[in-house]
């Protein structure tokens, strides 16, 4: 793909899906694009995006393409432990209600991960917990709670399978119980405005092709969403280079806390 054809692709992609791909990386956006460009059978660029113009399946393609909704529940097994085992007691010590917010949180796995993580814990709290998504189609699957996959549920135990899950013609359905305190809704983390007083943001996996001034932004953008001492949840192998800077606190394996005098115990 040449300067100008990425140039063309990157405005298309813009005014058709509202997704700015100057926050990404450019050398791998491209090769990927590339790639997937090729792969269509398509002459060129151009070609490609008359395509997508006319479209509308073949657009929804590019735009998964690009923000890629891979997930499963307690993605990284251990970090979800030490999610319940330490930061979820050291969130709740002193509090009746927690609001948090899954950003790119998919098909909702997440969401549902974190909300057994608080139905299973010994202080029965109130809890809120926002899921936002650029994708529409994953969304909708959030908002019903499903299907899923058998091979996304093998980090649940089997108990927990089957306490918040039902099984329909091999897929799963995540209960009421863990339904009703989620609220999903359509964000780009690029774009739209934040909510504010969250206890808890996880964002994991999606900010991988983002680059190091988008990461920077946003990072400083949920420092300005968390309430003090808050915390904000990445992926495992997401590292935040500047988090003193910003005023985070490194707290467990991929988790950052927003410092104030009175913090947290160090977990
Ligand atoms: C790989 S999935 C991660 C899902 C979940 N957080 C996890 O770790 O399993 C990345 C998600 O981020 C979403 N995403 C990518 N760019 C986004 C943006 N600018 N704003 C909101 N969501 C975005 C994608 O649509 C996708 O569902």
């Amino acid at each position: 793909m040449t300067d100008q054809e990425y140039l063309f692709l990157k405005k298309k992609v813009l005014t058709m899906t509202g997704i700015d791909l100057e926050s990404y990386k450019t050398q791998q956006m491209r090769r990927r694009l590339s790639a997937f460009i090729e792969n269509t059978n398509e002459k060129d660029v151009i070609h490609y995006c008359r395509i997508i113009e006319q479209d509308e399946p073949s657009l929804k393609k590019l735009c998964d393409f690009i923000t890629i909704n891979v997930t499963e529940f307690c993605r990284d097994a251990a970090v979800f432990q030490e999610l319940e085992n330490s930061i979820l007691p050291a969130l709740l010590e002193k509090r009746d209600y927690i609001n948090i917010w899954s950003a790119g949180c998919s098909n909702g796995a997440e969401v549902y991960s974190i909300a057994m993580l608080l139905c299973e814990n010994r202080k029965k709290v109130n809890y809120r917990i926002l899921g936002t998504d650029m994708d529409e189609l994953s969304l909708a699957r959030a908002a019903v709670g499903g299907p899923y996959r058998d091979d996304l549920m093998k980090n649940i135990p089997k108990h927990l399978v089957d306490k918040y899950f039902t099984q329909e013609n091999g897929d799963y359905w995540a209960k009421k119980e863990i339904r009703d305190k989620a609220v999903f809704k359509r964000h780009n983390l690029l774009a739209d405005k934040f909510e504010t007083g969250f206890d808890l943001i996880a964002c994991r996996n999606v900010t991988i092709y983002f680059t190091e001034e988008a990461k920077e932004k946003l990072n400083q953008r949920f420092f300005e969403s968390l309430r003090e001492n808050g915390v904000l949840f990445v992926g495992a192998t997401e590292f935040m280079i500047n988090a003193a800077k910003l005023g985070f606190g490194k707290f467990g394996s991929c988790f950052y806390q927003k410092k104030n005098s009175a913090s947290l115990a160090k977990v």
